[in-house]
């Protein structure tokens, strides 16, 4: 069941963001500045010489299709913070925005150790993180264990069962003889919207990320997943429901104060930040002073559901009828890794079956039909190769999918992994755009994580040029200048940032904050 452990001190500094592109040649860099880099001007046609003319209608109609200029941009940014306004209202809008009884940041001198469980879209992780006496450091160590595909639609009772036989594998490899171990705080990752009416609790809105198990959905999941515990004695006392998006706002914090969003930009997409309990209408009846912050899990994949403002493709609406949630996560369905390739995919299809080009033409395409065969890093690897007559992305197709593509084909299929990259790129950066004029904040970092923000080539530099040209920043004097509100590499959100809430919790607890706050007993 175990993939590996590893032990680890982390640094106390944000990973760098790293791309790993190969060494680019001249006319790679050439194309790069040509297409990816240029403040986007719609439908403009890519000189490809060699292309032929009906594939440049094609590609020309994509480019109409997936771009989005910076006046559409606006316009998305303006609705999204509206949205987000909405979505702290009484009445409620499409983007939940949860409170999650993160009542705090971090102050940097929190210790402790703590257990964090990860329950993300691929993985399930469990770390052991001691946040020790020196500021802002800390001690993990970690288990990686596979996510079976059928417990993602399989029974609920499979699910918190297996996940309590993974925690249960890790207290004995690292403590021995779990009978004789106090219970220990857990912070629970549980990266889906759910309802928190209390930190220690959460009702599953709807399942997301292709998740659908049955019996979950407006049920708190805590019961369900102290009951697995209990049924096999593991010794562990839950402390905090965390989102993945909130655990990143806060683990970030930890270590850099000018952090003042958390983002997932992976499986999902979504975002948190700190608002003020005096500024949540919907939280008026509890009578919480005006000005102590509650970190704001938004769920804004729901962003526009119903669907006034997105462009949305054709593509884009196949993917949504085909999902287990039709409707719902408009905007995450535009953007997210679990998506990007599917995206593509339904591209090529079309352009073999309906176009007049009918690209690879008289060519098996079976394996290419098949649904979600394609994740992002085979867009990743696309937009990676590095050789102007795109070999490495001709193997791809070849070994991954018995197509022979032909070089005017290969151009194709590079503009489009360009077309669908940047435009998830571009939406990312209404959501901090809107989140940050609605803050009012005009410099300040953003914490992010997620396979697409760290793996995906440009992600980052296409995303910074789209907030530059929503927020009208001027041009930068030096190319080595700061933008006001930058979009940086985030720590561990669903580790570290999970036991800094758990230790944060239990903090506020023993300071007599009992606010949010279900079963007392588990903080003594
Ligand atoms: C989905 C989930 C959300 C999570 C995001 C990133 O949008 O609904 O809770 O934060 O994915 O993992």
């Amino acid at each position: 069941m175990r993939n590996h452990t590893r032990t680890h001190r982390l640094s106390q500094r944000a990973a760098p963001f790293t791309t790993t592109t190969k060494a680019t040649s001249q006319a790679e860099r050439a194309r790069r500045l040509r297409y990816n880099f240029q403040p986007v001007l719609t439908c403009l046609v890519g000189s490809f010489a060699d292309v032929p003319q009906d594939l440049l209608k094609e590609i020309q109609e994509l480019e109409c299709l997936f771009t989005i200029d910076t006046a559409k941009l606006k316009q998305i940014t303006n609705r999204f913070q509206a949205e987000l306004d909405k979505g702290l209202s009484v009445e409620g809008g499409s983007i939940p925005m949860n409170p999650t009884w993160v009542m705090s940041f971090p102050t940097g001198y929190e210790t402790g150790t703590y257990l964090a469980l990860d329950m993300g879209g691929t993985n399930l992780r469990v770390c052991q993180i001691t946040l020790t006496e020196q500021k802002s450091e800390f001690d993990i160590i970690q288990s990686k264990y596979r996510m079976p595909e059928e417990l993602k639609t399989g029974e609920a009772d499979e699910l918190w069962e297996y996940i309590a036989d993974c925690l249960m594998q890790f207290l004995e490899t690292h403590h021995g003889d779990t009978s004789k171990l106090e219970k220990l705080p857990l912070g629970f990752t549980f990266s889906y919207p759910a309802t928190q009416n209390y930190v220690d609790a959460g009702i599953l809105q709807r399942w997301t990320k292709g998740f659908d198990i049955a019996g979950v959905e407006g049920h708190n999941v805590v019961p369900m997943f102290e009951a697995a515990l209990a049924a096999r004695g593991v010794p562990i006392k839950l402390a905090a429901l965390i989102n993945d998006t909130t655990g990143t706002l806060i683990a970030s914090a930890y270590t850099d104060t000018k952090m003042k969003i958390g983002c997932i930009f992976g499986t999902g997409c979504n975002a948190a930040y700190m608002e003020d309990c005096g500024s949540i209408p919907k939280l008026a009846h509890l009578n919480l002073p005006p000005d102590t912050p509650m970190a704001i899990n938004c769920e804004w994949g729901a962003f526009d559901n119903e669907h006034q403002v997105l462009p949305r493709t054709p593509y884009d609406i196949t993917i949504d009828k085909d999902s287990p949630r039709p409707g719902q996560q408009a905007f995450e369905k535009m953007i997210a890794g679990l998506y990007l390739g599917e995206i593509f995919r339904l591209v090529m299809v079309d352009l073999h079956d309906n176009h007049e080009t009918h690209i690879f033409a008289n060519q098996d395409i079976s394996k290419l039909r098949k649904a979600y065969s394609l994740d992002s890093s085979f867009l990743s690897a696309i937009e990676e190769d590095p050789y102007e007559n795109l070999s490495e992305t001709f193997e791809l197709f070849q070994n991954k999918l018995d197509i022979t593509p032909s070089l005017p084909e290969l151009e194709l299929i590079r503009r489009t992994a360009e077309l669908i990259g940047t435009r998830a790129a571009r939406l990312s950066a209404c959501g901090v755009a809107a989140i940050s004029r609605k803050k009012s904040y005009n410099t300040c970092h953003v914490g992010a994580d997620g396979s697409v923000f760290n793996k995906y080539p440009n992600f980052k530099a296409r995303g910074a040029l789209a907030l530059r040209e929503i927020l009208d920043w001027p041009e930068k004097n030096d190319p080595k200048e700061d933008d006001p509100i930058e979009i940086l590499a985030a720590e561990d959100g669903s580790g570290v940032g999970a036991a800094l809430i758990a230790a944060l919790t239990l903090q506020r607890v023993k300071n007599g904050n009992m606010h949010g706050i279900l079963h007392p007993e588990n903080y003594q």
